[in-house]
């Protein structure tokens, strides 16, 4: 069976890929390669054996996506990654965000009526939450003014999706709400490969520990938490891509409750930056060197998963742990540093 997965050679996408083929699944991937790299082909076909359908698209070319749907006429559903992800540059470039994530999403869902497409999986992020009333944070928890373009495209999105669904019965989504992805394939064979200086935590601390840069800085000691620095819920990519096979097939086998629905993806459980640090340092063996400087604009103290319903609705849980993942990122960054 045929899935179009979208931004299929970034972060998420390249792993979501790889859970897909070793489901038996037959991927395309569309990618503009704004954010990745076409090297990422090779190491999904290491790890399954297999070479996925790669057609190198910018889905804001509607010429372009029409032509391509016309030629893949038989895909069953997509998986749609591709965006734009940095907080900082989307409050720089607010038309660009709009346009990358919100016009394309809407080329797709034309597409999928136009050819009867009827699967769909939306990426969504836990930053929709805002800075939540309690924890752990479940999908009821109230949607809050987003503070960056890249948030409202992501609540946007969601309101788009809601409003096709409620037009739409025979139009099937889900929205995964992700928390903090990190890690990478355990192979080192795919991983994350950030633009320019990282924004992210855990690449800042890989290449710190890589030595490509000088020092890591903590953003803020003086939280409302046991060691006074942030806590975010951090889930292994793998087990995240996982999730969206889970998903897939809840909307293949019509298992849904509603035609558009959504999940939070996290682990259930919040860790500290120093906790990061600490566990980086334990299970790589190695010192980082980091200091504390003041809190970064715009991030909340604590945020972290109820993941009851995914667990209940998809069948899904996150499996790896922070250790599995930090090793695993710590693994790809000596690999891509050794280049
Ligand atoms: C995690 C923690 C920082 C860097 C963002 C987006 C979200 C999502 C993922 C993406 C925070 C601290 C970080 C550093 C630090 N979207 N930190 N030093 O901010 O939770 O989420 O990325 O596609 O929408 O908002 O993730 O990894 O940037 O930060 O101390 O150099 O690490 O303050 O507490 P965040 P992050």
């Amino acid at each position: 069976m045929k899935i179009l997965v979208t931004g299929g050679l970034g972060f998420i996408g390249s792993h979501t890929v790889v859970a897909l083929q070793e489901k038996g699944y037959e991927v395309v991937i569309i990618d503009n390669l704004s954010n990745s790299n076409l090297s990422v082909l090779d190491g999904i076909t290491k790890i399954t054996g297999r070479k996925p359908i790669f057609e190198q698209l910018d889905l804001r070319d509607k010429p372009a996506l029409v032509d391509f749907f016309n030629r893949y006429d038989d895909i069953k559903g997509i998986i749609h990654f591709a965006a734009s992800k940095a907080v900082g540059e989307s409050l720089e470039k607010p038309l660009l965000y709009y346009e990358n994530n919100l016009t394309t999403l809407i080329y797709l869902l034309q597409q999928m009526q136009e050819k009867t497409i009827h699967n769909f999986i939306f990426s969504s992020s836990c930053t929709v939450y805002g800075e939540p009333e309690s924890l752990p944070i479940s999908e009821q928890a109230p949607i809050k003014p987003a503070l960056s373009p890249y948030g409202n495209t992501k609540q946007i999105g969601e309101e788009i999706i809601r409003d096709t669904a409620k037009a739409y019965p025979q139009f099937n989504s889900i929205a995964l709400r992700y928390f903090n992805p990190i890690g990478a394939h355990s192979s080192a064979a795919i991983g994350e490969l950030p633009l320019g200086v990282p924004q992210n935590l855990i690449p800042f601390v890989t290449q710190t520990a890589a030595g490509i840069r000088e020092q890591l800085s903590v953003f803020g000691d003086n939280y409302p938490t046991p060691d006074g620095t942030a806590i975010r819920d951090y889930i292994h990519v793998v087990d995240l891509a996982e999730s969206h096979v889970a998903a897939l097939e809840r909307l293949l086998n019509s298992r849904q409750k509603d035609n558009f629905e959504v999940f939070n993806i996290g682990t259930g459980r919040g860790s500290s930056v120093m906790e990061i640090i600490n566990t980086f340092e334990t299970v790589n063996d190695l010192k980082l060197n980091y200091k504390i400087v003041d809190r970064r604009e715009g991030d909340v103290t604590a945020v972290w998963a109820d993941t009851g319903l995914a667990e209940k609705e998809l069948g899904w849980k996150a499996r790896l742990t922070m250790e599995d993942a930090l090793r695993d990122a710590w693994q790809w960054q000596q690999k891509i540093s050794s280049k």
